[in-house]
């Protein structure tokens, strides 16, 4: 006998993009921690950790970091329709990995988020040590130096992270998923 059916639950995704220093990985935790705290179960995928994971084989060329961006936002889906929140952090620089994704997973649970903050505070910021290690020739194809950041075409929010306090930008955030329904199937 088929027991009873367990209540409807679909999370959603949440895509932060933007240059490396920009903020992703702080906004993800702040948002993470206040999703966590309303009572939504969150995986946060980070760029680098999930890059270690999931596509140790590949490089930086574009083919590359398109297949990547491929490889997350099927996971990502997987996870959002059996209700967890999804915070996305990685750069993704190019605009068909961004509809790629939105595209997978459907427009509606579904948040494009690019934090929009100038190359030279980043460089600034260089939280990581990695705009520095470009500099002194470490680091190949670095995004925003000499491998492109294409302009997002069709973002649900823009963030200056250059001008407000994290917190301000993570409240912005939470307020937009508020607003636009993302937060109705909160268990
Ligand atoms: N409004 C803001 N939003 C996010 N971070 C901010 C903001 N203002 C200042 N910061 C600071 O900028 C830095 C952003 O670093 P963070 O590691 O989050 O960037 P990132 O986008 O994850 O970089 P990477 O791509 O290299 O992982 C942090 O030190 C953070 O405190
Ligand atoms: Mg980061």
């Amino acid at each position: 006998m088929p027991g009873p059916t367990p209540p409807e639950s679909e999370g959603f995704i949440v895509w932060l993009e933007g240059l490396p220093g920009a903020g992703k990985t702080t906004l993800s935790s702040e948002v993470g921690a206040r999703l966590k705290e309303a009572g939504w179960k969150v995986e946060v995928l980070d760029g680098d950790e999930v890059r270690r994971m999931f596509s140790p084989e590949l490089g930086f060329t574009r083919k590359d970091r398109e297949l990547h961006a491929r490889r997350v936002s099927y996971v990502s889906r997987m996870l959002a329709r059996n209700g967890v929140a999804v915070l996305v952090a990685m750069i993704t620089p190019y605009e068909t990995s961004r509809q790629a994704a939105r595209a997978e997973v459907g427009t509606t649970r579904f948040t494009e988020v690019w934090l929009r903050c100038p190359l030279e505070v980043c460089q600034r910021r260089d939280p990581k040590g990695i705009y520095r290690q470009t500099e002194q020739g470490l680091v190949k194809r670095m995004t925003g130096v000499d491998d492109p950041f294409e302009e997002p075409l069709n973002p649900d929010l823009v963030l200056d992270t250059s001008s407000e306090p994290a917190a301000t930008s993570a409240q912005k955030l939470y307020d937009h998923l508020t607003q636009s329904g993302q937060l109705v199937h909160a268990q």
